[in-house]
């Protein structure tokens, strides 16, 4: 079930553990997700297995866009529909928020992810050269922008 993420210290350190287990080093760490927790533009939203967070996505709501800022499922939960179920919360929460439009910056060789944006209604409408610091993830640091307009 998909529940928005109060905060924490227990839902810090286990969203710190999806963190490592999809970012590796570039990673958020405890004080990036406590500092998440402390804007007050950003909402968390996740999925739990039993008492376990197995995936969960950032949005940031500035006024009329929403911007995803992260979302990450942990390995073994993956090709269950889990990250599309956190976007589609993201799509309604957003909505009620009254934004017009959701908007991200993913690495142009993350095909998982940008497939994830496609088949959740998002459009690349842009490309960012040398977006992201060099990691040893992607071969490339460029970005696309995505965009998905949101329905009234
Ligand atoms: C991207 C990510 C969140 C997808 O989560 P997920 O729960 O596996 O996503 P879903 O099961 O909802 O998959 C939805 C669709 O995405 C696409 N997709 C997901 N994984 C894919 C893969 N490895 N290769 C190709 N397409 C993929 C498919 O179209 C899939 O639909 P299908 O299963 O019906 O074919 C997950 O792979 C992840 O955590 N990756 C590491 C973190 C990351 O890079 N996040 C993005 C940062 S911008």
């Amino acid at each position: 079930m998909i529940t928005k993420l109060q905060f924490s210290m227990p839902t810090v350190f286990q969203l710190n553990k999806i963190e490592k287990a999809c970012f590796g080093k570039e990673a958020w760490t405890v004080n990036n997700i406590i500092g998440e927790y402390q804007n007050e533009f950003s909402h968390l939203f996740g999925e739990t297995d039993g008492e376990t967070i197995v995936g969960y996505v950032c949005v940031r709501i500035m006024y009329e866009e929403a911007q995803i800022c992260n979302v990450a499922v942990l390995p073994q939960y993956r090709r269950r529909g889990i990250g599309t179920r956190l976007l589609e919360t993201v799509a309604d929460f957003s909505k009620v928020q009254g934004c017009e439009r959701i908007e991200l910056e993913v690495n142009t060789a993350n095909v998982e992810a940008v497939e994830l944006y496609k088949k959740c209604g998002f459009e690349v409408v842009g490309t960012r050269r040398d977006f992201y610091r060099r990691t040893k993830r992607f071969p490339t640091r460029d970005a696309y922008t995505m965009l998905k307009q949101l329905t009234r």
